[in-house]
């Protein structure tokens, strides 16, 4: 296996961060709603239950265009799809930005959904398909570190717009809320993505498939300093002939009618979802002014989080090709459930009725260093590591519509938690969402165990293995 050279280093560093933005672009459209939200029900006199729809429901749209992504990915090729999600992110900026009613809301984040989706199959499978096997775990990782900055992003312009107009629903310029802003200023990132994809190269593994296999080879020798960039060609053609699946008939298998791959790329992508991490990405200013933290406080909190989230991924940045992809998730579950669990028994201490709970000293602060802690682990292994794995765990064949398929399973993920969340805690409680959060961590210990293979230093070629 040949390795890249400094200067080599130096572009694929390049053109990965290029295919990143589409990871900014996701957190930012995906959580920048959370500073609009008040204003958006104010302004339309929104009850509870719709609240929590607007929210959701971009998240369905996130679904729809990862599904399709995938097959668009093998038709016409990663950039152009790159293109076509910036388009979509500007589109819905604009028209969220200038919605007049509910439902003209709901559309234009439908779309920035769509546009979210694409971004976020067309990451990993950009990164996975150019980078060196050898730094293929950190540089896929670099996709969640932009993931975690765009969320970063969005609150903290969502709070120095809100500031500047000393309100959310205050004019600020032009005549236009400062809500309107909060969605207005996406355009910035987006047409910054839109021009990057204009910029980077074509996947070479998409242009063998393509019988396009001198184009490929220049890339490989251009960008990833392949010095037998023939040979390794060749070695893409093999596998794209061999591996006997294209497309979506080709991922039916015998189990439950897909193959048992595609399921463990899918059982994962749920996994992730499912011990609750977007409750507090999407909800943690309104989770702790519910038990009993003030505005300020709980904003604070809120910021802090987001920090920590980008900071510790920076750990699997630098673990994720040493140790390998295994051990860390299998630590990040563990500690998952611990922390969960000790916010869970944090919450089941909670006094007071309707709105009005508290957490009693010094519960509210276990609360907060066990919600916290859970973000550490999660941000170190599983946040990072299931988008490394669904980029490179597939065949080269089946690789686009299988991780489709497992980011749409992401989504519907995510979209149950999210639309849930807010009628579960009222009644329910919080000590049992947490406890369930906890269960789904402790599962998922058992699930890496059994049936996640380690990648760490494969070729993609290799993967059929
Ligand atoms: C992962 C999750 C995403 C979440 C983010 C938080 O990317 O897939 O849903 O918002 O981590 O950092």
């Amino acid at each position: 296996m040949t390795q890249p050279s400094g200067g080599h280093a130096a572009k694929v560093i390049a053109v990965t961060v290029a295919a990143a933005v589409g990871g900014f672009l996701f957190g930012f459209d995906s959580s920048v709603i959370n500073g609009a939200v008040d204003s958006i029900q104010g302004n339309f006199g929104l009850g509870d239950f719709f609240t929590g729809f607007v929210v959701a429901i971009a998240l369905l749209g996130c679904a729809v265009g990862a599904w399709f992504a995938g097959e668009l990915a093998d038709r016409w090729g990663r950039k152009k799809v790159m293109l076509l999600g910036s388009a979509l992110f500007v589109i819905s900026s604009v028209g969220s930005g200038y919605a007049f009613s509910v439902p003209d809301l709901m559309l234009w984040r439908v779309i920035g959904g769509l546009g979210i989706g694409i971004a976020s199959v067309i990451a990993p499978t950009y990164i996975s398909e150019i980078a060196p096997a050898r730094y293929r775990g950190a540089l896929a990782s670099l996709q969640q570190l932009a993931i975690t900055i765009g969320i970063f992003a969005a609150l903290l312009s969502d709070a120095v717009l809100q500031n500047a107009a000393g309100g959310p629903s205050n004019d600020l310029w032009w005549g236009l809320e400062a809500w309107r802003w909060m969605f207005l200023v996406g355009v910035i990132p987006a047409l910054v993505y839109g021009i990057l994809a204009l910029l980077i190269p074509e996947s070479p593994r998409f242009l063998v498939g393509k019988n396009l296999d001198r184009e490929a080879a220049q890339i490989l020798a251009n960008i990833t300093g392949e010095l037998r960039p023939n040979e390794r060609v060749h070695e893409i053609r093999l596998t794209l002939r061999h591996e006997s699946t294209r497309s979506f008939g080709d991922i039916r298998g015998p189990r439950f009618g897909l193959q048992p791959l595609v399921w463990v790329g899918i059982i994962m992508a749920i996994f992730q979802q499912f011990v609750g991490i977007n409750a507090i990405f999407y909800y943690s200013t309104t989770l702790w002014k519910s038990v009993g933290f003030s505005e300020n406080q709980s904003f604070t909190t809120s910021v802090i989080t987001s920090v920590i989230n980008v900071g510790m991924t920076f750990v699997a940045i630098l673990f994720v090709d040493r140790i390998g992809r295994r051990i860390l998730l299998m630590i990040g579950s563990i500690g998952m459930f611990v922390s969960l669990l000790l916010a869970a028994v944090a919450f089941s201490q909670a006094v007071g009725e309707g709105e009005n709970v508290e957490l009693p000293s010094p519960w509210g602060a276990v609360a907060l260093v066990g919600a916290n802690l859970f973000v550490v682990f999660f941000a170190a292994t599983w946040g990072p590591i299931m988008w490394v794995m669904l980029g490179e765990m597939f065949p080269n064949r089946m690789r686009a519509v299988a991780l489709g398929l497992s980011t749409a399973a992401n989504w519907l993920a995510n979209f149950t938690v999210t639309l849930a969340f807010p009628p579960l805690t009222s009644t329910v409680g919080l000590w049992f969402l947490y406890s369930l959060f906890a269960f789904f961590a402790l599962l998922s210990f058992f699930f890496v165990r059994a049936k996640i293979p380690e990648t760490k230093g494969m070729e993609l070629e290799d993967m059929h293995a």
